[in-house]
């Protein structure tokens, strides 16, 4: 008896492997990504493209992605990248003291906001120092890849403001 289950164990192993061999999408690596090129291949072609050149002060703001997204940077960046430990330029114009000076959007108050002693600072906190990292210029280019995803904004206001910090704690008991 024990023999006969180990064949039928045998057989079906064999069974199983066929079938999911037969089923695999298989993908050669240089298929994979957008490049269209060998992943060892430092020989890409970028297609041409220009970040917006029009300066801060005079560019149009970009609508939200979705509610509470990262608002996109509209204006031209030439010169105030990269941030530094010693130099931010952003905080220059973004900072909540300097922005109505500057006619910017001030930063929200969730970028003052201390989540580790869970108190209000009056400077922007070490976590969102490098504005870069979330917030990126935008060049005027086809997407490749179409994607029809469409935000919901509860609130018109959404589109072109954000107030995180005010609803962070929705839902939690
Ligand atoms: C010289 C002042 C100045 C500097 C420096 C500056 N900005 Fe701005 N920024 C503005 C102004 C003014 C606007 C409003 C749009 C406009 O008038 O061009 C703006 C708009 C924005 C917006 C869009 C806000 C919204 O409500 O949609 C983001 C995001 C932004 N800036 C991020 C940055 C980042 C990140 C840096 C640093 C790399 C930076 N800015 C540097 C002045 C500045
Ligand atoms: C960790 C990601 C992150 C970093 C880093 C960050 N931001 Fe933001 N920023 C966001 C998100 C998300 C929002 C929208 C939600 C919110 O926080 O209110 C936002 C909103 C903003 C807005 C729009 C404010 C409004 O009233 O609608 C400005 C302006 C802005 N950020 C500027 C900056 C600047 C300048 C820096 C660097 C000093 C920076 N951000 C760093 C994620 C980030």
């Amino acid at each position: 008896m024990k023999y006969i289950i180990n064949i039928l164990a045998f057989i079906l192993f064999f069974i199983g492997c066929a079938s999911e061999n037969g089923n695999r999408m298989s993908l050669d690596e240089t298929e994979l990504g957008l490049r269209s090129a060998s992943l060892y291949s430092e020989n890409v072609n970028l297609k041409e493209f220009t970040y917006s050149t029009t300066p801060a002060g005079e560019s149009i703001v970009i609508e939200r992605a979705y509610e509470n997204a990262p608002p996109m940077i509209p204006h031209d960046v030439e010169g105030m990248l990269d941030i530094t430990k010693e130099y931010n330029a952003c905080i220059d114009c973004h900072s909540r003291e300097n922005a109505p000076l500057m006619n910017a959007t001030p930063v929200p108050l969730s970028h003052t906001y201390d989540t580790f002693k869970d108190e209000q600072t009056n400077a922007i906190v070490d976590i969102r120092y490098n504005c870069n990292l979330c917030h990126t210029p935008q060049a005027n280019v086809k997407p490749i890849v179409g994607n029809n995803f469409k935000p919901d904004f509860r609130d018109q206001n959404s589109k072109n403001k954000s107030n995180l910090l005010e609803i962070l704690d929705e839902g939690v008991k």
